[in-house]
């Protein structure tokens, strides 16, 4: 546990209590390091954000609005309440509480420079290319099929647009997926795209196959092939799990656009699959489901008032849950997913309380922390919208919203990657699960 005194200029760094060093906060030494590892992948001159923060300049140049979105824990974009819930995160790029505070003393106190020497070589980052595959820098390979939705031309001034072509996929054999990622074609397409759909089209007889036989009475769909909404990246499945394409399948996108005050030509969005192996057969079938949380029409949320909906789903058979994702809008504040156990017990899992509808991270869980609910647990997920002024992101206070399609509209639900498992593995599972956890000295 690192903690920075008050000392005006002087940073006491305490180290489990003990003060081993009292020194000024400093560019070099203490914030590029931070800046190099949580910012720089987006924030590099040719990535996704508007301005690069490389040098001690980039980063003075942007103090104010640093600490405004640095405080607010709205940058890195990751929204989750870190306090409850599980804790451990395939991709996690908050900032720690120690990491808030260095940035926050550095700004207090003159933003020093610090002395040339102490400052850290400059560092290359591999996803900062906004042409390049964020899933491709953590599987350490390209993707095997990349798909292209036809082109659509967005007039500088239109209603939203949902564009619903079909691709053929041109595969020749049964594959099983281990990874996909959609994006817009070019930076320029990420400023119009909303969302993007992808519906796998092929008939696989009798049921999906290698998911769990428990859930064949109730899971008869290969639910979406995957979701994309704005700020989100790839979906990369556990090692034991996976998503079936059959020879002759198509896709078929749902793409939504937007008008931003600009003609737009030929807009595209990109999907990318990474195959497991020829031959590999993952022993789960991931589905990934959409848990409607405002019950559609429900949703009422009157000009300068907040809204609560909930909504409850009872696993039918035992299941990993690997993910949680919350889909709202403009007046989307938080969600959250709570397990209640078949004995009573309730337990949240995750809380997403700062949502920022621009944003809309996939919390993967890591493979040790991913949720195991047994048969008979009930996932109770809750949904905030604040429709007052005090949400920056609300257009129009004085509007009456209800639930629809457009941005300006409501909406509430969470996109979840669902592994069903029959009663023997899952019994293994927890039994492995608790093996490996430490006892508590
Ligand atoms: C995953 C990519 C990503 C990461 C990581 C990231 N940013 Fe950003 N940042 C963006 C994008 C895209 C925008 C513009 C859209 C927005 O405001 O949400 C932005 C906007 C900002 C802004 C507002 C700029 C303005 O014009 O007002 C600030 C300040 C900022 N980021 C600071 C940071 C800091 C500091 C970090 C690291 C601690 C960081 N960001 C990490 C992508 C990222």
């Amino acid at each position: 546990m690192m903690r920075l005194s008050r000392a005006a200029g002087v940073g006491l760094i305490c180290v489990a209590g003990s003060a081993i060093a009292q020194e000024p906060v400093t560019f070099a030494k203490h914030v590029a390091p931070i800046i190099q590892q949580k910012c720089q992948v987006c924030h590099s001159p040719g990535s996704i954000a508007p301005m690069p923060l490389i040098t001690y300049k980039d980063v003075k140049d942007y103090a104010d609005e640093i600490r405004d979105y640095v405080g607010k824990r709205v940058m890195p974009p990751w929204h989750l309440d870190k306090t409850v819930g599980v804790h451990d995160f395939k991709n996690d790029r908050s900032l720690s509480d120690g990491q808030i505070a260095t940035i926050m003393k550095w700004l207090d106190t003159g933003m020093q420079p610090g002395k040339p020497e102490d400052m850290p070589p400059e560092v290359k980052v591999a996803a900062a290319d906004p042409s390049g595959w964020e899933v491709a820098g953590q599987l350490g390979q390209q993707p095997d099929l990349v798909l292209k939705s036809p082109p659509l031309t967005i007039a500088a001034q239109t209603q939203d647009k949902w564009f619903r072509p079909t691709t053929e996929t041109g595969l020749t054999e049964a594959r099983w997926v281990r990874a996909i990622e959609i994006r817009p074609s070019t930076a320029e397409s990420r400023r119009v795209v909303h969302h993007v759909l992808t519906l796998l089209e092929q008939r696989e007889e009798g049921g999906l196959t290698n998911l769990a036989a428990a859930a064949h009475d109730h899971q008869t769909s290969a639910g979406l092939f995957m979701e994309w909404s704005i700020g989100k990246a790839g979906e990369l499945f556990p090692t034991d799990a996976g998503k079936l394409m059959l020879p002759g399948s198509r896709i078929r996108w749902e793409v939504h656009m937007f008008a931003i005050g600009k003609e737009m030509k030929d807009q595209q969005v990109e999907l990318a699959i990474w195959f497991y192996p020829k031959g590999v057969v993952p022993p789960h079938r991931t589905v990934l489901r959409m848990f409607d949380v405002s019950r559609g029409s429900e949703l009422d949320i009157p000009p300068n008032q907040t809204a609560m909906t909930q909504n409850f789903y009872v696993m039918q058979s035992p299941a990993r849950i690997e993910n949680f994702q919350p889909h709202m809008h403009m007046r989307g504040k938080a969600m959250s997913m709570e397990a209640v156990y078949p004995d009573g017990k309730r337990e949240m899992l995750s809380s997403v309380n700062n949502f920022q509808w621009k944003w809309h991270v996939n919390y993967v869980y890591a493979d040790d922390a991913a949720p195991l609910l047994p048969k008979g647990t009930m996932l109770v997920f809750t949904a905030w919208h604040d429709n007052t002024a005090s949400n920056p992101n609300n257009p129009d206070p004085k509007q009456w919203v209800g639930w629809g399609d457009r941005t300006v509209d409501e909406m509430a639900h969470a996109w979840v990657d669902v592994t069903y498992l029959d009663q023997p593995e899952f019994d293994k599972l927890v039994a492995e699960r608790k093996a490996k956890k430490k006892p508590v000295p």
